[in-house]
């Protein structure tokens, strides 16, 4: 594997390099390759602890961590909020207080607050690994989202991808359109304008309607969950409404196949919202492989990172 100045948090997209996206993007592919294998371990944070710490629900998100860290050999604590002192009123620094007591060496944090992640990172020796801020950033589903995409497309530079959604409450949407930006990929969104930002990401195409998307041509579509517990306030008339003019039906599978172009979703999926049972089966579709992918591209941001605890 290639070498780089290691850093010790993983907070956001917006402050890596190119270089450094890069080199966790390549070094991802040697930890799949270990999937493949029948003994997925290696012995590279054998005697690490890794402190998965979510404030938030997630499946993915969480297990991935889990998995990934497993198969590095640390030892890992999955941290259960609501049976915490945190329900019981414990302040977050002082939470992070008792933690650094554990001499933890990477934690890895979902928070409904944009920010939090930070400032743990400032007031903790360990790695912090931001797995998802409020609306502000993801930066592992980024990566992972692109690690998938150049699999399909070793020529990913001046592809397209339109992102399908609620964009205005999406970390993901947020994360991912910064880092296909910043590697060349054009994207494009589509969604109901009061869940389209106004300003936030100039470099995007908005567009009005699927027939305008598919006109463009791209090269895959990514669908997102309408947020409902992030949104305070009416964005769109009904369900029924949104899947009609926003998700991935029959119709639109169709003009899919015509472009050969790939379906992606971070999970979790909403079936009859963005999309039908019909769609998920579809033969183009990259969720799968984008959860296996989660793993690698977790596993490549632990190696890189190096914790202040590593000076002791
Ligand atoms: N993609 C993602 O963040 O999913 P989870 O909420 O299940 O972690």
């Amino acid at each position: 594997m290639s070498e780089l100045k290691p850093r010790k948090d993983l907070l956001d997209i917006e402050s890596l390099s190119l270089e450094e996206i890069e080199y966790v993007l390549e070094n991802a592919v040697p930890f799949k390759q270990l999937f493949q294998r029948s003994v997925k371990k290696v012995p590279t944070l054998r005697g690490k602890t890794v402190l998965n710490l979510f404030y938030e629900p997630s499946t993915r998100t969480s297990s991935s961590f889990e998995v990934a860290a497993n198969r590095m050999s640390a030892d890992v604590t999955n941290f259960t909020v609501s049976a915490s002192s945190i329900v019981k009123g414990e302040s977050l620094l002082d939470t992070i207080e008792t933690l650094q007591a554990m001499r933890s060496d990477y934690i890895v944090i979902r928070h409904k607050a944009a920010g939090v992640p930070g400032i743990v990172a400032q007031h903790t020796r360990a790695s912090v690994l931001n797995a998802g801020d409020g609306y502000h950033a993801h930066p592992t589903q980024a990566l992972l989202d692109a690690m998938t995409f150049r699999e399909v497309y070793p020529d990913f530079a001046g592809r397209k991808v339109a992102i399908v959604g609620d964009i205005l409450h999406s970390r993901v949407a947020r994360s991912t359109s910064t880092l296909f930006h910043k590697l060349g990929i054009e994207v494009g969104v589509l969604g109901p304008g009061s869940l389209i930002p106004e300003g936030r990401h100039d470099f995007m195409t908005r567009f009005r309607t699927w027939d305008e998307v598919f006109d463009w041509g791209p090269d895959a579509v990514y669908l997102l969950r309408v947020q409902m517990e992030r949104q305070e306030g009416q964005f769109f008339p009904s369900i029924a409404e949104y899947h009609k003019m926003y998700g991935m039906n029959s119709d639109r599978l169709v003009r899919m196949r015509e472009l050969g172009a790939y379906l992606m979703h971070p999970g979790p999926v909403n079936r009859g919202v963005e999309v039908t049972d019909e769609a998920m089966g579809y033969e183009k579709s990259l969720i799968s492989t984008q959860v296996e992918n989660g793993i690698a591209v977790r596993m490549a941001v632990l190696h890189w990172l190096k914790p202040e605890t590593q000076k002791d």
